[in-house]
């Protein structure tokens, strides 16, 4: 079936036209004057012969097998059509129509009915609502777009067909090439996580690009995404990342946004390079088609002028890439080949009157240095640079060495003509120092994604039963949040160090309570019905003795019938009183794209002034867990700062570990919060104080 989608032996325009300003006209045009060379069938009930092809009333009036049909009627017509592709035996129809799922109910009734016929006959859809599928390997254009893209190594897709034809324009003018650029539509069947399953096993792909509004399976894409990217990279440009833009996609494709956040994570957690504007799409889009990844982070830097040197050193130590420090042969051969007034260590500074093989020879000392991983090259149009033949020398000498080389000539009308010797000879190139930094930057951080090795998920021993008996006690009574007692039974199953508690009845059963449990005590009322403690006063800390507690326990009750006379109040929980530690707050919601989403972070001010948290996706590895603790900006408050001791880091990587356990155990929990979890020092491990548990409905 994708064979017939990528590589049919025919093809069948249905709504081809006469009238050259029709798009079934300019599609089948497209087919024809590109140059595939399979069976070609118009179809249209009118006519006779269209661009030099017999045209054939339908589908099923066509002598030969028909592989493919593109689909140019009016909306109406579509389902009556995929009948006659399945009559047919069509294997892959793209749906070049509008007018479905993105115009409200009838058009979603009517995009379902045509996927309900493809599926019935084992039909592919590309669509609806899409500009078309172009292969360059085998002059395949199905598509209206105004041109056929050069044969290259990077394919294309994307959610917006407008956006397709805009990148189609800016890659012909940049020698950018093309394997396969498919516009994704509607993605009624086929989304991207299927174009990454073919693109994976595509010899001809070397790396995808992708504009995305939304994803259609959340973990289904992060898995294949994982598989993908430790062979090829992917890029992506996710549109929708304000709230605005949210809603701007939903009245587009009708795709449900999943929230930034979200994305954000998944990407990193599957190895995709997330670009944040097509300009970085493209930027990124080059470095990677064009050029080998670096070994490691060191840049060697070669440039005419001292500013632009330093402009481009500062770039890329922001995106961690260091200047290398050139071997002491490569800078004694610099010294002794360049005028006396160059800079011999990095950046090299060959000086603004430079000629081309003065760069030449520094671009070639650079590149074999064993300490240089890669190399970005500056040049400024002065007087008596050789722009053309600098640009030559470089494509030349990076021929040579498998290391990356990056350009960025400064400048827009001098330094044209040598961009188009550097586009054309494979060099990547920039407007501006900092996005060769950054290119580089993703460069060598998708190189260390791919030697990560995967680690396998732990799982903890747990008491699940338990877990699922505090759960169903609370379904069963129809309460979506759960009470203090059973979401502590949740977490303890779990394995997650609670204070000691216990539900007194009464005054004297708090009393024989306290004894047990020992002093300093905490008391809180626990009542379905309320559900803000301290608020009502419900909450006393600090009890020291049996007076106390009668104290304390009358108190309590008293403030709870006075917020609700008639609350269900089951009793007052005598808890111990644990000692502070450094306040985390760990939390869980579920993204309506990729599932359960943890977050981590320090408590109190930290997460409510500075929103100093971070989030993945679960389930988690322990790899993952510890990258996310170092990941907060206050890390260094739980690492020991100012001479205190470090806090138990593998206690709270743990605390993590087991909460994305439970809620891969639990997919019915949609929201929790333990918060504060106390963190003590190193080798005395953690305490939940306090925890919300919400299951779905
Ligand atoms: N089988 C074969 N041909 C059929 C047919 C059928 N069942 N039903 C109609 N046709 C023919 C028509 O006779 C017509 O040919 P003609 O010019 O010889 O008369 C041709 O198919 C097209 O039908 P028409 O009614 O003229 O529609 P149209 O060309 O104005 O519009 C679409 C059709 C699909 C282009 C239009 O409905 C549409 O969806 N446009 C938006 C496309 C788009 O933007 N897609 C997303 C891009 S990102």
């Amino acid at each position: 079936m994708l064979e017939s989608l990528l590589n049919p032996q025919s093809v069948a325009v249905v709504g081809a036209s006469t009238n050259p300003t029709k798009l079934g006209y300019l599609i089948l045009d497209n087919i024809i004057k590109y140059g595939y060379q399979g069976q070609i069938y118009p179809i249209n009930p009118k006519a006779k012969e269209i661009l030099d092809h017999t045209c054939y009333p339908s589908l099923t009036k066509v002598p030969g097998p028909v592989d493919m049909a593109v689909i140019v009627v009016p909306a109406k017509f579509v389902a009556s059509v995929m009948r006659d592709c399945g009559e047919k035996g069509v294997g892959a129809a793209i749906v070049i129509t509008a007018g479905f799922r993105e115009t409200g109910a009838e058009g979603r009734q009517m995009e379902r009915e045509v996927l309900e016929i493809a599926r019935e006959h084992g039909i592919r859809i590309v669509g609806p609502n899409v500009l078309g599928v172009i292969n360059t390997t085998n002059s395949l254009n199905a598509s209206f777009a105004a041109g056929m893209p050069e044969k290259g190594r990077i394919s294309f897709m994307s959610q917006s067909g407008a956006l397709c034809t805009g990148i189609l324009d800016w890659a012909a003018a940049n020698s950018l090439g093309f394997a396969n650029f498919v516009s994704l539509g509607n993605k009624a069947d086929m989304d991207e996580t299927d174009f990454l399953e073919i693109w994976h096993h595509d010899s001809g792909t070397d790396v995808v690009i992708a504009y995305l509004e939304g994803i259609a399976d959340g973990p289904r894409f992060m898995k294949t995404a994982r598989e993908f990217t430790k062979e090829k990279p992917l890029i992506v440009v996710k549109s929708g990342t304000t709230s605005a833009g949210s809603r701007a996609v939903s009245s587009h494709t009708g795709t449900l946004a999943g929230s930034d956040a979200a994305y954000d994570t998944a990407f990193k957690q599957s190895g995709v390079l997330r670009a944040h504007s097509v300009s970085e799409l493209f930027a990124y889009s080059t470095a990677f088609a064009y050029q080998p990844l670096p070994k490691g982070r060191h840049v060697a830097i070669i440039t005419n002028a001292g500013g632009p040197g330093i402009m481009a050193t500062d770039a890329c130590e922001k995106k961690g890439i260091h200047l290398a420090t050139l071997a002491p042969e490569t800078v004694s051969f610099l010294q002794e080949n360049l005028p006396a007034a160059a800079n011999c260590f990095n950046p090299i500074d060959v000086l603004g009157d430079a000629y081309a093989d003065r760069y030449k020879l520094a671009l070639k000392a650079a590149l074999e240095d064993p300490n240089v991983d890669a190399a970005i090259f500056l040049l400024t149009p002065q007087a008596m640079t050789e722009i053309e033949e600098t640009a030559r020398a470089v494509v030349e000498l990076s021929r040579d060495f498998d290391k990356p080389v990056l350009a960025n000539f400064m400048g827009a009308k001098e330094v044209a003509a040598g961009n188009r010797i550097l586009g054309e000879g494979q060099i990547p190139y920039y407007g501006f120092p900092e996005e060769a930094a950054a290119a580089l930057a993703r460069m060598a951080e998708y190189r260390e994604w791919r030697e990560q090795s995967s680690e396998s998920l732990e799982r903890f021993s747990i008491d699940q039963e338990r877990a699922a008996t505090a759960l169903l006690t609370a379904q069963k009574a129809g309460r979506l949040r759960l009470n203090e007692m059973e979401a502590r039974q949740v977490i303890a199953a779990y394995g997650l160090p609670l204070p000691k508690s216990q539900l007194a009845l009464s005054v004297e059963h708090a009393v024989r309570l306290a004894k047990e449990i020992g002093y300093p005590l905490v008391m809180k009322i626990i009542s379905p019905d309320i559900l803000h403690k301290s608020d009502i006063g419900g909450v006393k800390v600090g009890i020291k003795n049996e007076k106390e507690v009668r104290v304390a326990y009358e108190e309590i009750i008293n403030r709870a019938y006075r917020y609700m006379a008639d609350a269900d109040i089951w009793g007052v929980a005598v808890q111990e009183m644990v000692k502070v530690g450094k306040e985390i707050i760990l939390g869980v919601t579920k993204d309506p794209t990729f599932g359960h989403m943890l977050m981590f972070g320090l408590g109190g001010i930290y997460v409510e002034v500075l929103k100093d948290v971070v989030f993945r996706i679960a389930p988690l590895s322990r790899a993952e867990a510890e990258e996310m603790v170092r990941e907060i900006r206050s890390f260094p408050l739980l690492a020991g700062a100012r001479g205190e001791k470090p806090s138990d880091l593998i206690a709270i990587t743990d605390c993590i570990l087991r909460i994305s356990q439970m809620v891969t155990d639990f997919p019915q929990i949609v929201e929790l919060d333990i918060n504060p979890l106390f963190a003590y020092e190193e080798g005395e491990g953690t305490m939940a104080v306090d925890a919300r548990i919400v299951i779905g409905e």
